[in-house]
Formats: C-alpha cells, sequence, structure tokens
C-alpha cells in the first residue's frame, strides 16, 4: 500500500535500485511515502497556514505557473505575491524531485500546483465533489484523451501541534482492476457528438474521449454507491506532518478524510512512456470491457 523511501533530499542523484524500485511500485498502484523530506515553510510564510486564505468558494488556492495565475485566495497585492512565490517554490521542487527519481519519465508534465488550507474534516460538499469518499480522480473539464496519466505529489505542511498531529489521513482502497470489474458494467454510454460539444463551446480543455467519459463515470458511480463506500476494501494511511507522498490518483482508490495545510503538484504522463503501460487505467478497461476508449 504504501511504499517508504528513506530519501531525506529534493534533488539527486538517486540510486538506480532506488529508482526502478519507485518506478515498478508507482506503476503497480502504491503511494510512495517520504517520511523524511519536508517541504519547509520560511518565518515569513508560516502566515499561510490559515484556512482564511481560500477565497471560500474553491476548495484549494491553484497556481498555473505557466501563466503565473494565482486562483482561489482571499489575499491580495503582496501577500498574493509571496503566497504564489511560495507555491511556486514546491511545484518547482517537486517537479526537479519527480524528475530526478524518475529519469525514465522524461516528458512528464507539469500541471497545476494547489495549495490546501482548509481542514477536510466536517467540510460539507455534494456527493459527487465530497473526496472523503473512496474515488479515482477524473475532473470534468480536463479530459485525459488517450489515456494520460493523472500523477500526484503532495506535502503535509502542517504544524505537528495542529489538530490530531497534523497528519493528513487518507483510505486507500482495492486495486484498480478489481474497483473496475464491479463499476464498468454500470458506466453511462459515450456520446461522441456531446464530447465534441463541449469541446467546442470550451466546457472541455479539448475533447473528451471514450476513456474520459468512463473514468467520470467510475468516479461519479463509487461516490454514488453507499454500499461500496460501507464496505469496500480499504486501508487507512497516515501522512505526518513533514512527509511527502506521489501516487497515481488515477488508478489508486482513495479517500481524503482529515488533515489541512498540504501543497500538490498534478502531473500528466503518456501511457506509452510508462515503464509498464499495460497496467495504465486505460488498459484495463479496454482488456475489461473489449473496447477501444480513445
Ligand atoms: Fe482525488
Amino acid at each position: 500500500m504504501l511504499e517508504p523511501f528513506d530519501i531525506d533530499s529534493w534533488t539527486g542523484p538517486f540510486a538506480p535500485e532506488t529508482r526502478a524500485r519507485a518506478q515498478a511500485a508507482l506503476e503497480s498502484g502504491a503511494v510512495l511515502f517520504f517520511p523524511r523530506m519536508p517541504f519547509r515553510l520560511g518565518n515569513s510564510e508560516t502566515e499561510f497556514l490559515d484556512a482564511r486564505l481560500t477565497d471560500g468558494k474553491a476548495k484549494n488556492i491553484s497556481l498555473d505557473w505557466s501563466r503565473g495565475k494565482l486562483q482561489g485566495t482571499s489575499a491580495s497585492g503582496e501577500k498574493a505575491e509571496r503566497l504564489a512565490a511560495m507555491i511556486e517554490r514546491f511545484g518547482a521542487g517537486a517537479t526537479r524531485f519527480v524528475t530526478d527519481l524518475l529519469p525514465n519519465y522524461s516528458g512528464v508534465e507539469r500541471a497545476r500546483t494547489s495549495y490546501r488550507p482548509v481542514e477536510v474534516e466536517g467540510r460539507a460538499y455534494s456527493r459527487i465533489k465530497d473526496d472523503r469518499l473512496l474515488h479515482v480522480d477524473a475532473f470534468p473539464s480536463r479530459p485525459m484523451g488517450d489515456g494520460k496519466r493523472i500523477l500526484r505529489f503532495f506535502a503535509n505542511v502542517a504544524p505537528p501541534k495542529a489538530k490530531g498531529g497534523g497528519a493528513r489521513r487518507w483510505h486507500v482502497g482495492e486495486p484498480f482492476e478489481n474497483f473496475a470489474q464491479k463499476f464498468t458494467p454500470r458506466v453511462r454510454p459515450h456520446f461522441p457528438g456531446q464530447s465534441w460539444l463541449f469541446g467546442k463551446l470550451g466546457v472541455t480543455h479539448g475533447q473528451r474521449s471514450a476513456y474520459d467519459e468512463m473514468m467520470l463515470s467510475l468516479h461519479d458511480a463509487a461516490k454514488r454507491d453507499a454500499e461500496y463506500q460501507k464496505h469496500a476494501p480499504h486501508s487507512a494511511v497516515e501522512f505526518p506532518p513533514g512527509s511527502c507522498w506521489l501516487v497515481y490518483t488515477d488508478m489508486v482508490l482513495h479517500a481524503a478524510l482529515a488533515g489541512e495545510f498540504a501543497l500538490e503538484q498534478t502531473f500528466h504522463f503518456d501511457v506509452a512512456k510508462m515503464g509498464e503501460p499495460d497496467k495504465a487505467p486505460i488498459k484495463v478497461l479496454e482488456r475489461l470491457t473489449g473496447k477501444t476508449l480513445a
């Protein structure tokens, strides 16, 4: 479930055995766990340990690094600039780390960086938006097209004296294939015309493929199924303050139950460049359904 690494540096070079173990574990659906490499806040950055930094509408504060655009925050002016600089320092560090740890992943694309300063426990959301329920990631407006992977790197920056010891608590569910076997018979049909229209209207960034529709369907079906949420096999895991973790969230069933003050960097990655492309969700779903999904 958790594959621990004794790494304490954000930059390589890392030993060939370490790199090989990281890639194999990641592609097999493990959560890589780095308990000894904290992302340290500067003295002036500890003021960002404050849930009031969000604008109250978005779940997270996000940084589109390519445009230098910060969204979802109540901060403005100089404070917003310093907040963006902290998130960017994390995002650039995470990118360097992932590139050094997984040198075979050349071409991994850095997407958005987010800061999640609000306590997860006790928040009220619609079922579909409630990430305290087991799910695989699939985003309505961000199609992955030909099965591009969603890889995410997290850091818990909560102070240890925070509520509950500051740990971020997750449930991690069953292997993707077992989950997909249960839920693929229930997925809604794909309407290519609708995907085309959504792409044209700008509802989606690009056009959804049959794979995107299936992943959205699986995400929603799992969250809507109260029985599954109650009885599905899962393990409870904890990421303490100062730890980081890396996981393919399009494949690993996860639920974020509690925790505040986490940073997150999303990456996208081509299936064809994986060491074992057959383990990618698109390949698993194509095998199970006998259909080409992109
Ligand atoms: Fe998620």
